[in-house]
C-alpha cells in the first residue's frame, strides 16, 4: 500500500467515525427540545407508541389511566408501597427525568419491577411521555422548572 492510499484510508476511517459520533448524537432525545404545539418535551408521535408500551406492561399495576393507587401514601401489611398513581396526582412529578427512566429501568426494593431487559430506551421515553401527556401544564411547568438546568 503506498503511503497516499494508507492516508486516505486514515480520513475514511476518521469520517466514519465522526458520521457514527453525530448520528449517535442526534438519536438522543433532548427532554428540553420543547415541542412546537405543546411546549413539552416530547412529541405526539412519542406518547402515542408510549400509550401502547404503557397498556401492555403498566396498567395492571397502575391502572388504565395511571390514576392508580389512590391510597399510594399507604404501605401495606408487609411495608410495601402500592404502585403510585403516574398521572400527576401523586409524586412522580418530584423526580427529573433521569430519576424516572432509572426507577423504570431498575425497579424497586419494592414491588416495581426492573424493566431494562424488556423494553428499550425509546420505549422507556415513550412511557414517560405518555404518562407526562396526562399532567395538567401546571404540574408539567412546575416539573420542568424544578428539574431545568
Ligand atoms: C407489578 C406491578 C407493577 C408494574 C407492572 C409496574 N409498576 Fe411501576 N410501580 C409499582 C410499585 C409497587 C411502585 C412503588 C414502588 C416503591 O415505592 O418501592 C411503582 C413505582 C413506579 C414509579 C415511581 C413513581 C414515583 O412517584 O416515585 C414509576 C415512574 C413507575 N412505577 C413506572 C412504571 C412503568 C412505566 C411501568 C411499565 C413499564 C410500571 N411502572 C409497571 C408497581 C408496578
Amino acid at each position: 500500500m503506498t503511503h497516499d492510499q494508507t492516508l486516505s484510508r486514515m480520513v475514511l476511517v476518521l469520517v466514519l467515525v465522526a458520521l457514527g459520533l453525530l448520528q449517535a448524537c442526534a438519536e438522543q432525545t433532548d427532554p428540553w427540545h420543547e415541542d412546537a404545539n405543546t411546549g413539552r418535551w416530547y412529541t405526539q408521535e412519542l406518547v402515542a407508541q408510549g400509550e401502547q408500551v404503557y397498556q401492555t406492561h403498566c396498567a395492571n399495576c397502575h391502572g388504565a389511566k395511571a390514576e392508580a393507587t389512590p391510597q399510594w401514601i399507604k404501605p401495606d401489611a408487609d411495608g410495601l408501597y402500592p404502585p403510585p398513581p403516574l398521572n400527576g396526582t401523586a409524586h412522580a412529578w418530584h423526580h427529573p427525568l433521569p430519576m424516572l427512566k432509572k426507577t423504570i429501568n431498575e425497579g424497586t426494593t419494592g414491588r416495581m419491577p426492573a424493566w431494562q431487559d424488556k423494553l428499550s430506551d425509546q420505549e422507556v421515553d415513550a412511557v414517560i411521555a405518555w404518562f407526562q401527556s396526562l399532567w395538567p401544564d401546571q404540574g408539567y411547568l412546575i416539573w420542568q422548572r424544578r428539574h431545568k438546568h
